[in-house]
């Protein structure tokens, strides 16, 4: 059993084994149960009211429009979790492979450890001409987030990726589709 900040107990494991993950499960559940010691766990971010507090805060403050923000703050959130998680993108060869995990792995994962973590659904087509398409669904709407998340994932296993953002929610962007491409490096 693992406080967070005296907030809520979480169920893991004892040896921090994730039987789906075999040797490298007991890794990563360390580094999530540590991130989680060390404040690194998003939630304390995302909750909505603190976020949605944090965010008129700072757009009051700098004057940026709030999904500007958001996208940067999932910029900065994916660097720390490269940091703070190195398990998850050493699963994957590039990014393609690793926005691909993040459904049916880092989130699974995520929500073994946290089982009231507030996570989004994503569905990704299979790879084609250097193209995915990652479809994001959540009543919550950090759509904006995600983008972040994904430009900073491609910056890390240096992939240079045009993202496409689709809302097919009308503006709410709790329904957003993201057409991803590779782009030839010049000849
Ligand atoms: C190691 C990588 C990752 C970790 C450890 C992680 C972990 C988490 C956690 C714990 C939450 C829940 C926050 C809460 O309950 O309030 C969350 C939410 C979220 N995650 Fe991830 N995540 C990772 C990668 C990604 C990536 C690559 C994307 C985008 C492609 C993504 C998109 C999101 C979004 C948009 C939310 C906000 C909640 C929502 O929209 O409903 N995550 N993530």
């Amino acid at each position: 059993m693992v406080a967070d900040e005296g907030r809520r107990v979480h169920r893991v494991p004892r040896d921090g084994r994730v039987p789906v993950l075999g040797g490298d499960g007991r890794r990563i559940a360390r580094q999530l149960r540590s991130g989680v010691r060390r404040g690194l766990h998003v939630d304390r971010h995302l909750r909505p009211p603190r976020a949605g507090r944090a965010r008129r805060r700072a757009v009051r403050r700098t004057g940026a429009p709030a999904g500007a923000l958001v996208h940067e703050f999932g910029r900065h959130l994916l660097r720390r979790f490269t940091v703070g998680f190195p398990g998850f993108f050493t699963a994957a060869r590039d990014t393609f492979g690793f926005l691909g995990l993040v459904e049916g792995y880092v989130h699974t994962e995520v929500r073994k450890l946290y089982e009231d973590a507030e996570l989004p659904t994503f569905e990704c087509s299979p790879v084609a001409d250097g193209r995915m398409d990652m479809v994001y669904k959540s009543s919550r709407g950090f759509a904006d987030l995600a983008h972040g998340l994904i430009e900073a994932t491609a910056e890390h296993y240096g992939d240079a990726i045009a993202v496409d953002v689709e809302d097919l929610s009308g503006g709410a962007r709790t329904h957003v589709r993201f057409r991803l491409r590779k782009l030839q490096p010049p000849a």
